[in-house]
């Protein structure tokens, strides 16, 4: 069973192996929109309140208790503090009341293995390609328990992010990226020529698989005031377009070229940014070029969910891996190289 608490999601799901058997969610994003993000206190409460009912909800759902499962998995980070707290609680209070397995794991390394549960266990070496409102990170994958590396990261704000603050730029309700995406199909990709940031010169050399969209959100700000103070006005699906692109662009040549220098021929892209039809475009064009095969799960297991975290639970206790201790802390922070707690 894995439990997932890290943003604004309550998460459980249940597997055996890389079998699905329950996918119990609940979500706080209606509480969050009105303040245009995710307000972790809002979160935290909205979790306590979600946990109990979500649990049933799976166990219903799945026919199992938790009598029967094999081992508890929670995420323990990267994720807000307050939020990571009321799953790490909940799965202690059950493991130890049942006397099961406790694991705390890495959200971010559940993300790569809910994958296996829609295109079977990964053979060899992969990559990954997280993009969510938090994350944006490419990785290499040699055992998805035992060996992730990190090849690049966000240096500023995530992809995700970037498109919810472009979003209320132009106007657009929250979360952005849906309403991006959709917009930007009515517009004019090459209307607007965006910075592509970290792709050229020393940037490039620097920070070769690192990602900033900080220096395009204010360039899309600063395009904005500018047709606004020639009285022109601006065509949003042009610019909204115009943004897509160059996020995508980066994303993507980025992606590939990891997975071409790592000897990598699968790329796993995960989070809630992998639905934007731009950027599953760009991947598929280019990795088909490459040689690369594209694996997205479907959307419902992309963004944050219990699934994901039973399905690395499950990889790391058929490991043979030796569980987490009962005083397991949540961390916020916790490096995607870390992917089960002591
Ligand atoms: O994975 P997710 O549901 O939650 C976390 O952040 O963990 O990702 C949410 C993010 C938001 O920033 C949202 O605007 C973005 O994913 N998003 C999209 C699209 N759908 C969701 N961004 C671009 N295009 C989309 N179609
Ligand atoms: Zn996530």
């Amino acid at each position: 069973m894995g439990i997932e608490s890290s943003c604004d999601e309550t998460g459980v799901g249940i597997v055996r192996g890389t079998e699905l058997l329950a996918h119990a969610l609940s979500s706080s994003m209606e509480q969050h929109v009105r303040f245009g993000g995710v307000v972790p206190e809002v979160a935290s409460r909205a979790h306590l309140e979600a946990m109990v009912p979500t649990l049933e909800e799976a166990y219903r759902e799945s026919g199992i208790r938790v009598q029967d499962v094999d081992a508890i998995a929670v995420t323990c980070g990267p994720g807000l503090t307050g939020a990571l707290l009321v799953g790490v609680a909940a799965a202690k209070a059950l493991a130890l009341a049942h006397d099961k397995p406790l694991y705390g794991v890495n959200h971010l390394a559940a993300h790569v293995a809910v994958d296996q549960l829609e295109h079977g266990r990964f053979d060899r070496r992969v990559g990954a390609l997280l993009v969510s409102g938090g994350h944006t990170e490419i990785l290499l994958v040699d055992d998805i328990a035992t060996d992730i590396t990190l090849l690049g990261q966000s240096i500023d704000d995530a992809a995700g992010e970037a498109f919810d603050k472009v979003a209320r730029l132009l106007g657009l309700p929250y979360p952005g990226g849906p309403h991006v995406d959709r917009v930007a199909r009515g517009g004019d990709p090459t209307a607007v020529r965006f910075p592509r940031g970290l792709t050229g010169g020393r940037d490039l050399d620097k920070h070769r698989y690192d990602f900033s969209f900080s220096g395009l959100k204010s360039a899309v700000a600063r395009h904005v005031q500018h047709e606004q103070r020639m009285g022109r006005g601006f065509v949003v699906a042009d610019v909204a377009a115009s943004f897509q692109d160059a996020v995508c662009d980066v994303l993507t040549r980025k992606a590939i070229a990891a997975c071409l220098a790592h000897d990598v021929d699968t790329l796993i892209i995960g989070g809630g940014v992998a639905a934007n039809a731009r950027l599953r475009h760009f991947a598929e064009e280019r990795a088909a070029k490459a040689g690369i095969e594209i694996r997205v799960p479907r959307m419902g297991l992309c963004t944050d969910n219990g699934a994901m975290v039973a399905a690395l639970g499950a990889e790391v206790v058929r490991r043979g891996l030796p569980p987490s201790s009962l005083d397991l802390p949540a961390d916020s922070s916790l490096p995607v190289t870390q992917i089960v707690a002591a």
